[in-house]
């Protein structure tokens, strides 16, 4: 609802309210038990970085970098950036402190606030939430079925309902850098039928216009060479090898031979979960390896894999919001001298470790009633001006009394 002369949040950003903390702190819990099972364990980076970072990790001729960063100058004259991604920054950390010289592989988990400038839309924003995971120091394909097997667990779990995993290959630096010259002829000698955009790009990111949303564009690239049909033998073993283990995890997935992602540091596997409840953002979550990106940040080569997902996205599929909260205790006074005599009692049943609440808005015995109906109270005490209380199981609407100093004996029953 839109209020008068009043401040919105900006546009592509949105308030959590109270029952959607809840819904995401759950998600979160079940994310943070899958991965602490699976020795992953968290880290927390600023949330603002030097802008340089995302442009050296994510990559100049990415959308991320071209057209969709926070960046500012800060009153000192450097360049930051509102994090649009997690992993450069894990990479950043990683070179940082040193954290080669732990046993390997380092596994890290996140949660938390990310930033693009986009076309907001359902399931797109400015500001969203990740949660993802990162496997770093090993190129065993054990490492990425293990963390794609990770985020499978982790939607089955949640009951996401028509979720599906694609799973593709960019191969070896050298696989893409041969690739891509190819398919840049291939494009260059289709120039007249792709969109603008795409033209504009084939020679910074070709690879792009597998991803273009126009029907001129996806004519072209039906016909084009593919980078799955030009893998080199290791990188094929390594495909067979991921796609056997998935197989062996009991892992559903379906090889798309156009995979491309949105970030310049994978190579080898790469994947998407898909959700057909998500409408045109269908993507629920995705990774894939990323070998080169620790090293181009200044530390030893070092393979490493992830993913991350949409929180958002994942609340937006599951489309349930949590029954409201239950209380314990609302403890009703009828006369307003006893109103101390309730704020003793729900301060004694809080530090006793039970929710308790009282009327702060002088409503009437009845009012109070409903109140305690409307929070979902199990019990209600009500104290009478004798000193005495009347306890209600609020449920069953059974109503005993008892004597004052046995209410939190009860109640502890
Ligand atoms: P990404 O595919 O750019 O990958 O983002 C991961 C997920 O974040 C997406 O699948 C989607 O659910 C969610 N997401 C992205 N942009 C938005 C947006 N504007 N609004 C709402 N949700 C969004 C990465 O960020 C990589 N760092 C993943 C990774 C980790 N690769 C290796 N390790």
């Amino acid at each position: 609802m839109a209020t008068q002369g009043g401040i919105e949040a900006p546009k592509g950003t949105a308030d959590w309210l109270p029952r959607q903390v809840a819904t995401r702190a759950a998600i979160i819990a079940e994310a943070a038990a899958i991965f602490e099972r699976a020795g992953y364990e968290q880290i927390e980076t600023p949330v603002f970085e030097a802008a340089e970072l995302f442009k050296r990790g994510v990559g100049e001729a990415t959308d991320i970098v071209e057209k969709e960063m926070f960046t500012f100058e800060d009153l000192g004259g450097r360049h930051m950036t509102l994090r649009p991604e997690g992993t450069a920054a894990i990479c950043r950390a990683y070179v940082q402190h040193g954290m080669h010289k732990l046993p390997q592989p380092v596994r890290l988990w996140y949660a938390g606030p990310f930033f693009r400038y986009e076309a907001p839309q359902a399931g797109r924003y400015r500001q969203f939430s990740q949660i993802g995971a990162e496997a770093i120091g090993t190129e065993s394909p054990l490492a990425d079925a293990e963390s794609i097997s990770m985020l499978d667990t982790l939607l089955r779990e949640l009951g996401v309902p028509g979720v599906e995993l694609g799973l593709g290959s960019l191969g070896s630096p050298e696989t893409r850098a041969t690739y891509r010259i190819e398919l840049q002829e291939y494009l260059r000698a289709h120039a007249g039928e792709l969109s603008e955009e795409v033209k504009r790009r084939i020679e910074t990111n070709p690879l792009r216009a597998f991803d273009a949303k126009d029907p001129g564009t996806n004519a072209v690239m039906e016909e084009a060479p593919k980078l799955l049909d030009r893998l080199s033998e290791s990188d094929a073993a390594h495909l067979a090898e991921v796609e056997k283990l998935l197989g062996a995890l009991g892992v559903d997935y379906r090889i798309d031979p156009t995979l491309v992602r949105g970030l310049d540091y994978y190579s080898q596997t790469v994947f998407a979960f898909t959700c057909d409840r998500l409408g045109a953002q269908s993507e629920i979550g995705g990774g894939g390896r990323y070998d080169g990106l620790v090293a181009e940040l200044g530390g030893p080569p070092t393979p490493a894999v992830g993913w991350a997902a949409g929180l958002e996205r994942i609340a937006i599929a599951l489309e349930e919001e949590p029954a409201a909260p239950e209380r314990d205790v609302f403890v009703a006074a009828v006369e307003p001298a006893q109103r101390v005599r309730a704020a003793a009692l729900v301060d004694e049943l809080r530090r006793k470790g039970l929710s308790a609440e009282l009327d702060l808005a002088g409503r009437s015995v009845k009012g109070q009633l409903k109140q305690a109906n409307r929070i979902n109270a199990r019990h209600t005490v009500i104290l009478d001006e004798d000193g005495t209380a009347q306890l209600k199981e609020m449920t069953s609407g059974e109503q005993r009394q008892v004597a004052t100093a046995d209410v939190l004996d009860e109640l502890l029953k």
